[in-house]
């Protein structure tokens, strides 16, 4: 008996040892090469800001010899081959080839090389070997190249993402490439570009669940059955730009739970089909040209945690599909609601109180629209951003908001119609950004704004208000951390610099121009970067600004500062832009630029500056811009600037300028010129040929778009970010007889105005060799000879003059085939333009030639003048200023919340938007 149950014993266990040595067979030896030599192909980067953990570290032939035990590995349990393998986020860096390693792992069905960094190497081709492939992920690996072909032979993929964060992978054909991959569940091929029509075969694909495609690159129709697929979860196709579509009115009888159609073209109105989305919990439709009212059956997607309908063109008021009470469904019904964005829309009227039930909201934007309410915060205490900008709102005057909105880092309140600071502004812990820019708040700044917020607070603007002072007596500005204030555009009367110079020590950025303040140079906070007092009624001299060392961008133009220009501005090696015009300066220009030199403005015009311009500035090699003009500074021309091959511009208008310009040692380089205005001074000798000869820029015609300034872009590093600031070049030139001022000079107008000097001789023929000149002033000179026909070839020419000349004989015929100027003003370019010249004849001038020729008709009236939309100079330039100051700074997060999409959908569904929002604002 007892045998008898030993044997039974025995046989038991020796039943479960085979059985367990066949559940884990070894790993066959091959495979486990295969996988160490993969291994051995990379190095390990743990710094890298995709690695995880570097599983493959532990990988080792001796130790764990069961490849199967490894990190990352899976075999099948009975035969003991390589069936999975996930190296995602594993610190990888390197290459793949097609000899590759992995190649040999031919029973794998599951591939997961997702976020490791790939070199920007290209995808082998060789995964097509692969053939029991169903599951292959390469997100965010960096390849770059064509996307190979053989990938689409693995017809049993259920799940294939090949997306990637930078756009660098092509593929030719879409069509071609999904045509076998009929099993598919989920496709993401983001960010690969694929010109090419959307593939409508997708729509036969039944299973599949999750379907993303955004920025690729994809036109022509979106086949609207796609929407009826029977097992979509989510469909994201944002940002094909060129895509069009609508939503039909159908049931789409799916699960869908996330839909993205942001950035293409769905010129329709939303179907009230869209209240069957009962599980719907993001939609994303901003910018894709949706018009019309919104459908009431919005209310019915109580599930949605994530709204953003903003840049469309939706009319109506936004209190009938969401305003409690008169119908049967509310904003209340939406309580999920953690990120809502409405703005750039049409709607308009009462904005639903509703909304300040949706306790959950983290994100809310109302920017641009016409609505108009009282907003009461007090219940959204996970409000992290608030953006109601160009609405017309109140705050509710509760004054126990004492507690509100522990969490708002980000506020933008601009044209919002605002006649006082929100009260719950005092009360803000966590502040970091704040706008208040343009409202009609008056009076003093409420000391206790500040107190809050003193901690975080990082930027902030209450331009464009009607701001006095900063309060009464006893003044505190206890923001020690505060790096960035924007003051301009007020009517600031007074500042006192006591406080910006105790309390700010951190201050970075300080802005007050433009305001109405009448005092001597408040000193700058001794680490500004940036200081702009500009346009204000400032007297005295400049020497406290000696303390300041770490300047980069220095503005104290339009005030009537007088005494010296310091020399110690020389020693402050990271100034860059230097504004010092308009102003009452008087003495030398000091001689004090160091050997290192990172100026790029230099902009001294209208003092009363005595010369020479000093030979140290050859130590400025960045310079762009250079405006002395409207001093006195006696000088020969200063023909060693020539070193300086990034000049622009050159200004040097007005002052007491002698002698040529040129000997026959000169040699000149100022291949990058667009503009030199050398009028107004006392310039003898012949043309300066050689120097003309050098301006290679006027050479050539770029096709420019005419909306490009001239300008210089300074990054400033503030603490949180790098602001970038675009400083415009501003200069007064002389067109068409009229002095015109340039706050932004277009990077197409080139020219030259070398008028009211004592040049004498011809106009030199190859003057026609300038062919992008628009501007050309020569008058009130002693040249004599003819006109040079050659000066027909300045195609794009709008103001000549020639005037107050000895020029002689008939006005070349070729001239009028200037059509592009003589269609836009013959007030100038006619008869004034050549007046005064007693020797010349012909049209357009009265007097008539002796000689046969006859003379060309010339258009007698200014056609275009009317629309001349085309002409340089008649385009209201002050009007296309956009994106000036913050306003410009908002544009640069949106933008990059625009560009980061993949990560902004992570960010959001790991709930740390706030912290997102940051982090895109750093970039
Ligand atoms: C990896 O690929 C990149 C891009 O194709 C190439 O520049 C680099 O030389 C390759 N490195 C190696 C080690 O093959
Ligand atoms: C709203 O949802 C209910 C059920 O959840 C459904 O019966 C109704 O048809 C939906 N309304 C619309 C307009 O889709
Ligand atoms: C909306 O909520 C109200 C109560 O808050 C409820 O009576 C109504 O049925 C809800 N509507 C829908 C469509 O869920
Ligand atoms: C927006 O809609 C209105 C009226 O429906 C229309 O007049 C306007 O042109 C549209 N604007 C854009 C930018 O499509
Ligand atoms: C706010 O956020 C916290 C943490 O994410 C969450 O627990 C809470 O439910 C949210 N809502 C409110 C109203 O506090
Ligand atoms: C808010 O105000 C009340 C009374 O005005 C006061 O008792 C309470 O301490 C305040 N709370 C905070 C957080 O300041
Ligand atoms: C500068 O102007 C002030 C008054 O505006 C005057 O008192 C002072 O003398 C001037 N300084 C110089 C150097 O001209």
């Amino acid at each position: 008996m007892a045998s008898l149950l030993y044997a039974l014993l025995f046989q038991i266990i020796l039943l479960l040892m085979i059985h367990t040595s066949l559940a884990k067979p070894l790993c066959h030896p091959d495979e486990s090469s295969a996988l160490m030599e993969f291994k051995r192909s990379f190095r390990i980067t743990t710094a890298e800001f995709r690695c995880v953990y570097p599983k493959v570290e532990s990988w080792s032939p001796n130790g764990h010899g069961d490849c199967c035990s490894w990190d990352g590995v899976e075999c099948n349990e009975a035969s003991g081959h390589v069936t999975g393998l996930d190296l995602s986020s594993s610190c990888l860096l390197g290459n793949i080839t097609s000899n590759t390693s992995l190649f040999r792992l031919l029973h794998l069905e599951s591939l997961n090389l997702a976020f490791n960094d790939l070199n920007s190497s290209s995808i082998p081709y060789g995964f097509g070997n692969l053939s029991r492939l169903q599951y292959l992920n390469l997100f965010g690996s960096e390849f770059s190249g064509k996307v190979p072909s053989d990938i689409s032979r693995l017809s049993r993929l259920t799940s294939l993402d090949l997306s990637s964060k930078w756009a660098s992978l092509e593929m030719p054909s879409i069509e071609n490439f999904v045509q076998n991959l009929i099993m598919l569940r989920e496709l993401d091929l983001s960010i690969i570009s694929m010109p090419s029509p959307f593939p409508h075969i997708l729509a036969n694909f039944s299973s599949l669940k999750s379907l993303v495609l955004r920025n690729c690159g994809l036109h022509g129709e979106f086949p609207v059955s796609i929407f009826q697929l029977p097992k979509l979860e989510v469909l994201d196709i944002n940002y094909n730009d060129n895509l069009s579509s609508f939503i039909p009115e159908q049931q789409w009888g799916n699960p869908l739970k996330s839909l993205s159609l942001g950035g293409t073209i769905f010129s329709s109105s939303l179907p009230s089909s869209l209240g069957n989305l009962s599980q719907v919990a993001y939609i994303d439709l901003r910018g894709s040209k949706f018009m019309g009212q919104i459908t009431a059956s919005f209310a019915n997607l109580t599930q949605l945690s994530y709204l953003d309908l903003s840049k469309n063109n939706f009319t109506g008021g936004i209190s009938h599909w969401l305003l409690s009470g008169a119908l049967p469904f509310s904003f209340e019904n939406l309580t999920q609601l953690v990120w809502l964005d409405l703005s750039f829309n049409n709607w308009q009227g009462e904005i639903p109180n509703s909304l300040w039930e949706l306790k959950d909201l983290e994100y809310l934007a109302l920017r641009h629209n016409n609505l108009s309410g009282t907003v009461d915060l007090h219940k959204l205490k996970n409000l992290t951003t608030l953006l109601l900008d160009f609405n017309n709102i109140s705050f509710v005057s509760n004054t126990e908001v004492n507690d509100t909105l522990p969490k708002l880092s980000t506020l933008s309140l601009v044209s919002c119609n605002l006649h006082e600071f929100p009260r719950f502004l005092g009360y803000l812990n966590g502040l970091e950004w704040v706008d208040l820019s343009n409202n009609k708040i008056k009076g003093s700044i409420p000391t206790r704004m500040w107190n809050g917020s003193k901690e975080t607070s990082m930027n902030m603007d209450l331009s464009h208000n009607f701001l006095t002072d900063f309060g009464s007596s006893h003044i505190n500005l206890p923001m020690p951390q505060l790096t960035y204030m924007d003051l301009s555009h007020n009517l600031l009367t007074s500042f006192l610099n006591k406080h910006i110079n105790l309390a700010l020590p951190m201050l970075t950025y300080l802005n007050i121009s433009s305001n109405l303040l009448k005092t001597t140079l408040p000193s700058p906070p001794p680490l500004a970067k940036y200081y702009n007092i500009s346009n204000n009624n400032l007297f005295g001299e400049i020497q406290s600004i000696c303390k300041a060392r770490s300047l980069v961008i220095l503005d104290l133009s339009i005030n009537s500062l007088n005494g010296t220009i310091p020399s110690c501005l020389g020693n402050i090696d990271s100034l860059t832009i230097l504004n010092l015009g308009r102003n009452k300066l008087e003495g030398m220009i000091p001689n004090g630029y160091p050997k290192v030199c990172v100026l790029k403005i230099i902009d001294l015009a209208n003092n009363r500056l005595q010369g020479p311009i000093p030979r140290s500035l050859i130590n400025c090699p960045m310079l762009e811009y250079l405006n002395l003009g409207y001093n006195q500074i006696h000088d020969g021309f200063p023909s060693w600037l020539s070193k300086l091959t990034k000049l622009r511009a050159i200004i040097l208008k007005s002052n007491k300028f002698y002698g040529p310009i040129e000997t026959y040692r000169n040699q000149f380089n100022f291949s990058n010129l667009h503009i030199m205005d050398l009028s107004n001074n006392g310039f003898t000798g012949e043309l300066p040929s050689k120097l003309l000869q050098s301006f290679h820029a006027m050479k050539v015609i770029v096709s420019q778009d005419q909306l490009e300034y001239m300008n210089t872009s300074q990054g400033l590093p503030l603490s949180l970010e790098t602001y970038e600031k675009i400083v415009d070049y501003d200069m007064k030139l002389m067109s068409k007889g009229t002095e015109r001022e340039y706050t932004k000079v277009p990077y197409a107008l080139k020219g030259i105005d070398l008028s009211n000097n004592k040049f004498e001789g011809c106009i030199p023929d190859f003057i026609g060799d300038l062919k992008s000149l628009v501007l050309l002033n020569l008058s009130n000179n002693i040249l004599t000879c003819f006109i040079p026909p050659s000066l027909a070839n300045l195609r794009v020419l709008e103001s000549l003059d020639l005037s107050r000349n000895k020029l002689s004989r008939e006005i070349p015929q070729q001239l009028a085939q200037l059509t592009f100027l003589s269609s836009f003003d013959f007030n100038t370019f006619g008869a004034s333009s050549f007046a005064m010249n007693e020797g010349l004849c012909g049209n357009p001038l009265p007097k008539k030639c002796t000689t046969i020729g006859d003379d060309i008709p010339l258009p007698t009236s200014p056609l275009e003048e009317e629309n001349g939309d085309k002409s340089l100079f008649d385009l209201d330039w002050k009007v296309v200023l956009i994106g000036a100051g913050v306003g410009f700074l908002i544009g640069v997060v949106l933008g990059n919340f625009f560009i980061d999409e993949k990560s902004r959908w992570f960010l959001y569904y790991s709930r740390i938007m706030a912290k997102g929002w940051k982090t895109s604002r750093r970039c």
